[in-house]
């Protein structure tokens, strides 16, 4: 379905964005291998989570929805049972990389799959360690694509240096280590979002931190208990931007996450002369929360530091997006990782912005943006929802048509209603 955005003068408002999509994955697995039943209160509730819900329901964990919330009755850490079919993971990376360390650690058969831009990512990043810790894994391209066959069982730890700075595969072998025969150890290259480590001391998991190596061991029963998911720092950074890009505008996001693992845009966009404010108000239940506020700002291009992407991962769409607008070039490196997501999304991004007119060159993982301003459009997705977001958000001043609209379901069902509250036309 098209969307048509006409040009918007101006945007102010207050709101809050939905829960984390990162911590409602791991919470929904957590709880489901808990003892007891806990609630996860404002959770995400779109494509992505949803398929995390599904997954664990043909588990056998008990997830039943209690307005925005969810309840999760845990089936305890031996209690998972051999699903009855195909696991289907539609287009999440995080549940399908996750839910492997899981599977891994089950005396039982799984099959996981996803939609096509599932099926074409990298799985031997997970596969190739699990493997080490004993889990027999078997896949297309031997064993590098899903579907992925898995026979789980006794596991042993290992010791194990992450050859890319991914959250995700730090994740799943911290999960399959609470599985495994003695001590389980992921050093990262960079540090990478610790949600996984702040959900482990939330329940109660076994977790050693030194530095860049996160280190757990088999884990005994532990009780269910209730998460409160915050609001999540990927889907504020569309609005964040949007403000600043946009003239006479002013835009405060409240309740939502600010964890520094995954902040990096912040500065960026400070260093590039955004006027912004943000403070942490709360810790709720690990997680760091407050607020950010954004008002329009005349911003310049800048040479990211490369040490930032890890940190905004995410967010390099919407940065692209602020780019089109900044005075100069900027200029973005450490991108190789951004091939592998729900898109190649360095291609998706110089696409989208030739389609709005900006000068942009790409490299094999590195953008140059000549910033300017655009020109009104029509935004491909690609089969990606962030990449709609924030080419919406690029050409929201002067309008702009969004083929594909309804992608981002994958991570905010209702962006497109949020986006529509806060113009004043
Ligand atoms: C995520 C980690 C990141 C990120 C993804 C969510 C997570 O992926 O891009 O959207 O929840 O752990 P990588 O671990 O592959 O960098």
């Amino acid at each position: 379905m098209d969307r048509v955005l006409p040009p918007t003068p101006s945007l102010s408002g207050t709101l809050r964005v939905p829960g984390d999509k990162s911590v409602t994955h791991r919470a929904l697995m957590l709880a489901a291998l808990a003892e007891g039943t806990s609630r996860i209160l404002h959770p995400l509730k779109a494509g992505d989570t949803r398929s995390t819900a599904r997954v664990l329901a043909a588990l056998g964990a008990e997830i039943v929805e209690e307005g925005p919330h969810y309840r999760v009755r845990g089936v305890g850490l031996h209690g998972l049972r051999e699903a009855a079919d195909v696991l289907d993971c539609g287009n999440a990376g995080t549940l399908i990389r996750l839910v492997s360390g899981v599977l891994a650690g089950q005396d039982f058969f799984s099959v996981l799959t996803g939609d096509a831009s599932l099926r074409a990512r990298p799985m031997d990043r997970v596969v190739v360690p699990l493997r080490q810790m004993g889990a027999r894994i078997d896949g297309r391209d031997g064993g590098r694509r899903a579907p992925l066959a898995l026979r789980g069982g006794r596991l042993k730890g290992i010791r194990y240096s992450l050859p890319v700075a991914s959250a995700q595969v730090k994740s799943a072998l911290l999960l399959a280590g609470l599985f495994a025969e003695g001590e389980t150890e992921v050093e990262e290259p960079a540090p990478t979002r610790d949600h996984t480590e702040r959900l482990f001391r939330h329940y109660g998991l076994p977790l050693e931190v030194e530095g860049r190596r996160v280190r757990t061991h088999i884990a005994a029963p532990y009780p269910a208990k209730d998460l409160v998911v915050p609001g999540d720092f990927s889907s504020a950074a569309f609005f964040i931007v949007a403000a600043l890009i946009t003239p006479e505008s002013e835009v405060t996001i409240d309740g939502v996450g600010l964890n520094p693992t995954r902040t990096g845009l912040l500065q960026v966009l400070t260093e590039m002369g955004a006027d912004l404010e943000w403070r942490v108000t709360e810790g709720q239940d690990g997680e760091p929360v407050g607020w950010v506020r954004a008002r329009s700002s005349r911003l310049r291009g800048v040479r990211v530091d490369p040490e930032l992407i890890p940190r905004m991962v995410d967010e390099v769409p919407v940065l692209a997006a602020a780019a089109a607008w900044a005075e100069g070039t900027t200029h973005i490196p450490n991108l190789a990782e951004l091939r592998v997501k729900e898109s190649d999304r360095v291609q998706a991004i110089a696409h989208n912005l030739e389609n709005l007119g900006v000068r942009v060159a790409a490299g094999a993982d590195w953008l140059e943006i000549q910033g300017g301003g655009v020109r009104p459009g029509v935004v491909e997705p690609m089969h990606d929802h962030r990449i709609a977001m924030a080419f919406a958000v690029c050409g929201l001043p002067v309008g702009v048509t969004v083929k594909d609209a309804e992608w981002a379901e994958i991570s905010f069902p209702d962006f497109w209603n949020t986006l529509e509250g806060l113009a004043c036309r």
